[in-house]
């Protein structure tokens, strides 16, 4: 089932080459950010190109209903009045954050130093997913949370009355976490200390100094040690939204295994705590350029042109590099599988809890198409069978998860025979042109009978 509606079979063919430009949708991380940091300011902030895929609305409508004014000015661009720090309404409704682990955890941080009460839920691979590793730092606040078995969402967070400012070392590599934890650290007196052993994207650092909150990072012997000094008051910013490095990947890497193509993927964010994908391919011997490289908005931007790259090799994938290409090795796995050699993925064990098990996604997937994965907890390797290898002719699940479905489409688009998914409908969460843009591209996509 897609998460908000019924299914979406669909199967990719190998066709011609693919060839244009693609212009991928706004960076889904910073679109969730502007939105809550808007909301937490006072006064009105102006988004252009904001991401106006699924996960991102539900995060503007959970805005709403914590208060803040929320409006759609169309063709991406949105403003929101916020409330300021401290100021979010109890909602009088449960709050439905759809598939996005980013847009609860989020949120829970950001209202967990108010004297509120939220209740949260989600579709059902999100009412699977851990929330434990945001409500365990949060208690540490003074906020409660309430929830199923294994810390599973629906969750109701009963707010800090008087939250207590806290140091923090998150003990997995989590973006998501480190953001809820100085979300709350917003309205805690005090210094709110977070240190991460593995360094994460750090929007959330760079547009909460954006937004002028008096935060510092320094890189120490415990690691990356990020002060946060609460109860500021945001002001509201007019942003940018970079367009999005971990949707450019789709076009990019299905572009250097289809032959023939030549693809230019334009403005896309390249801050270094997102760009491991790249860099990896490059490894592999890929034709990809960046162009036009500079710098917008506080981030580095630059223009991608993928080219057909049949000369590409496996290569080791060091764990040190996971943090900064975590959504990217399922399309990774596919373009290793049109590789010639064995891709070796380490430290990827964070994988096991994404939208689904995407080690065991891909790997069901990749071998129902005729590849051979090995798998332990912690890493993934395929044995790459060259230049449109794949056999194909199989149907993969999706799982809910629109990175593992668009990677098996992005997969049949090289195979020998077609890749059919069960069901497209959760690409809308993070990338609502995906269909149009490939077909644009060249590339044959169809929606099949349920
Ligand atoms: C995100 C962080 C990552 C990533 C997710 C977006 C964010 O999750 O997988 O798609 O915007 O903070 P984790 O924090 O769980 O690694």
């Amino acid at each position: 089932m897609s998460s908000h509606g019924d299914p979406i079979p669909m199967t990719a063919r190998k066709g011609g080459a693919l060839r244009g430009t693609a212009h991928v949708p706004g960076d889904k991380s910073i679109s969730h950010r502007s939105l809550i940091l808007g909301a937490l300011s006072v006064g009105e902030t102006k988004i252009t190109g904001l991401l106006e895929g699924q996960d991102v609305l539900d995060t503007g409508r959970a805005m709403a209903s914590f208060g803040a004014e929320v409006i759609n000015h169309g063709e991406g661009n949105w403003s929101v009045h916020g409330v300021g720090v401290g100021g979010f309404a109890e909602p009088d409704h449960v709050i439905d954050c759809g598939n996005s682990g980013t847009g609860v955890r989020l949120i829970m941080g950001a209202m967990a130093t108010t004297p509120i009460r939220a209740t949260f839920t989600g579709d059902a691979s999100l009412n699977g997913r851990p929330m434990g590793r945001v409500t365990d730092p949060l208690a540490l606040f003074g906020a409660q949370a309430v929830g199923r078995e294994g810390g599973r969402l629906p969750m109701t967070i009963i707010g800090a009355d008087e939250p207590i400012p806290v140091r923090y070392t998150v003990p997995v590599p989590s973006a998501q976490v480190k953001s809820a934890v100085l979300l709350a650290g917003l309205n805690a007196p005090g210094h709110t200390v977070v240190i991460e052993q593995e360094v994460t994207r750090d929007h959330t650092e760079r547009m909460l100094s954006g937004f002028g909150a008096d935060l510092s990072v320094k890189q120490t012997e415990e690691g990356r040690v990020i002060t946060l000094i609460g109860q500021p008051e945001l002001t509201p910013q007019s942003i940018t939204v970079p367009r999005d490095p971990s949707s450019a990947a789709f076009p990019v890497c299905a572009a250097l295994i289809s032959e023939g193509s030549d693809v230019l993927v334009p403005n896309i964010g390249l801050n270094p705590t997102r760009a491991g994908l790249f860099i990896t391919l490059q490894e592999m011997g890929a034709d990809l350029t960046f162009e036009n490289e500079r710098e917008e908005g506080g981030e580095p931007v630059a223009d991608l042109r993928a080219k057909f790259s049949p000369d590409m090799r496996g290569i080791e994938v060091p764990p040190e590099r996971a943090a900064s290409m975590i959504d990217e090795y399922p399309i990774l796995s596919v373009v290793a599988a049109n590789a010639t050699g064995k891709t070796v993925m380490l430290g990827v064990k964070e994988l096991r809890v994404k939208e689904s098990d995407r080690i065991d996604a891909m790997a069901r997937g990749l071998e129902a198409c005729g590849v051979t994965i090995e798998e332990t907890e912690d890493s993934m390797t395929v044995h790459g069978l060259g230049p449109s290898g794949v056999p194909g002719g199989a149907t993969a699940q999706a799982r809910l998860d629109h990175r593992i479905a668009m990677s098996f489409l992005c997969a049949g688009f090289a195979a020998q025979k077609p890749i059919s998914i069960d069901d497209g409908g959760p690409i809308a969460t993070s990338f609502p042109i995906f269909e149009e843009l490939m077909t644009g591209l060249g590339a044959t996509l169809t929606r099949d009978d349920p």
